[in-house]
């Protein structure tokens, strides 16, 4: 592989980030963390969505300009992505001079080549989903089925994307690339949809919405966001329209993208407009869309109303947790690819102590323990070569490579903490402090270096999950945690001091739950 790109949505930024939004970069970061552990070229992208009607109704009743506005929580959600250690390799802005100005030659490429055109209309507009819907779209008393509010009448003379002439080509895209769109189960919905599709309006009236990207040539005309947000993905990797190569060195290496994340609710826009845009920009499409579900709060829709919108840094404040770790983990094995995922407290406290803690953390701890205990911490050559859990080791490297194949990232970490129950049962199964006991100090010796030889395999597995934890379940085994996972032998450990008494820690103190219902 010999690179990777991948991409988060960009949210936007009429509100600081919640634990959905949170979802989604730590589903990304995972990902890219992962691959990046299989080529040398990874490359991520996220950022933030910040022009439209929202951001300027939200910031004047704020009273301030709508670019201070999206400044102030722009910087809410790179300060959350920070706290999570979402890797990002950068971070766009729709505010950006650069991705405006291109957004604009990209407009003007599509109006000279006659894919968008000016056409009077009347529509109706739903402000939550910045789009206009059709009466198929709203519910029986004639609301937005997302908002569940009334969407306006909108008469106005817009440009228009010839989004039918395309068609019958991403029709094509899709059946001839059935993991276009993943998870597949998604196929169809949006086959669906194709059969309905009409022209899109692609900009709006600059009196009605002022907070955009002019179309260049005709100022009164604002570029309608979803052309605008979409062409992020290109515009921030350096696409330009104008140059005869189609932009920069960087963008040449990086697009198609990989995989582009996005939850299941905007998959229309990037499983349709999107390539269409594409195409009509005669660009390659991206690999793979994948869709995610959607994330609920004690199996409740996350809601202002409700007033159960959780912040992501909120539940590392609660737990009092010193890494992210532990939430990321629990995020990103939320539920199965694609599906929706619930966040309960009481359920992460229980899901990450039993797993980080109590198995994976206390397997570590305990065997170097032992091996200081019996060995003084040192691994004799007579301890090396004999290694019975050597073909599970890497059966599980090799699994979990080919659940990320499919971006199955709650699946992967199952593999990853079946591998460490194995590893537990051997212990218990070969009770090295008997073995210790009866005299038998090579076998002993062998077990505990067998254990400690996976956990440098576990290391580079839970890696993308826990970082913080990996890095020091790694420091404690003298182990390079940068291994890539094609190198990864399950005999790196070699004869030798390993570590001194004092140098052993837990990677990971349990949460506790009351401190949580106590600061709530
Ligand atoms: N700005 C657009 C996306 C433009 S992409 C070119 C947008 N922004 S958003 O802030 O509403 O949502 C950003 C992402 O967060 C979307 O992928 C959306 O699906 C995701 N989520 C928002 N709430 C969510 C949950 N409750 N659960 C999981 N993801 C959700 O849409």
């Amino acid at each position: 592989m010999e690179k990777f790109y991948t991409t988060t949505a960009i949210d936007y930024v009429n509100g600081a980030p919640h634990i959905g939004h949170a979802y989604e970069k730590i589903l990304t970061d995972v990902i890219y963390r992962h691959f990046s552990q299989r080529c040398d070229n990874a490359y991520f992208l996220t950022g933030t969505d910040e022009h439209g009607i929202k951001i300027q109704k939200t910031s004047a009743q704020n009273g301030i300009s709508p670019q201070e506005f999206c400044d102030m929580n722009a910087q809410k959600f790179k300060d959350a992505w920070r706290a999570l250690d979402i890797n990002y390799s950068q971070f766009i802005r729709t505010t950006d001079e650069q991705h405006e100005r291109i957004v604009q030659k990209i407009f003007k490429k599509l109006v000279d080549k006659g894919d968008i055109y000016k056409h009077s209309y009347t529509g109706l507009y739903c402000s939550g989903c910045e789009a206009f819907l059709s009466e198929k779209d709203l519910t029986e008393d004639g609301l937005c089925p997302d908002h569940l509010k009334k969407p306006e009448v909108v008469k106005e003379e817009n440009y228009f994307f010839k989004l039918t002439k395309y068609k019958d080509a991403i029709i094509k895209h899709i059946k001839t690339h059935p993991d276009f769109i993943v998870p597949s189960f998604r196929v169809n919905e949006v086959l669906n949809q194709l059969e309905n599709i009409e022209d899109i309006s692609v900009s709006r009236v600059k009196s009605n919405v002022s907070w955009g990207v002019p179309v260049e040539n005709d100022p009164e005309q604002v570029i309608y966001v979803w052309i605008d947000a979409l062409s992020n993905y290109i515009t921030a990797i350096g696409y330009d329209p104008e140059n005869p190569n189609d932009g920069s060195e960087k963008f040449r290496t990086l697009w198609p993208a990989d995989v582009q994340v996005i939850g299941k609710d905007i998959l229309k826009f990037h499983s349709i407009y999107w390539p269409a845009i594409l195409m009509a920009l005669d660009l390659p499409l991206p690999k793979h869309i994948l869709a995610h579900g959607w994330i609920t709060i004690d199996e409740a829709k996350m809601s202002k109303s409700l007033g159960n919108v959780i912040s992501p840094t909120g539940v590392l404040e609660a737990f009092e947790l010193s890494i992210p770790d532990p939430f990321r983990y629990y995020m990103a094995s939320a539920a199965p690819c694609g599906k929706d995922g619930n966040y309960s407290d009481e359920d992460f406290k229980e899901k990450v102590n039993a797993h980080l803690a109590n198995s994976m953390g206390n397997l570590l701890n305990r065997t170097l323990s032992m091996l200081v205990k019996y060995f003084d911490g040192d691994i004799k050559p007579e301890f090396l070569g004999k290694n019975e859990l050597t073909a599970q080791a890497l059966e599980t490297v090799k699994a979990v490579k080919h659940h990320f194949d499919y971006f199955e990232v709650q699946e992967a970490s199952q593999k990853i903490i079946e591998l460490v129950d194995i590893t537990n049962k051997y212990v218990t199964d070969n009770a090295p402090w008997t073995l210790a006991k009866e005299g038998n100090t090579e076998k002993c010796g062998i077990v505990l270096t067998n254990v400690l030889q996976v956990m440098t395999v576990i290391a580079s597995l839970i890696y993308p999950y826990c970082p913080n934890i990996a890095g020091e379940m790694a420091k404690q085994l003298s182990y390079d945690i940068t291994t890539k996972l094609d190198d990864i032998t399950c005999d790196t450990l070699r004869a030798g001091h390993l570590i001194n008494k004092e140098d052993i820690k837990p990677v990971f103190l349990r949460v506790d739950s009351e401190l949580a219902e106590k600061k709530k």
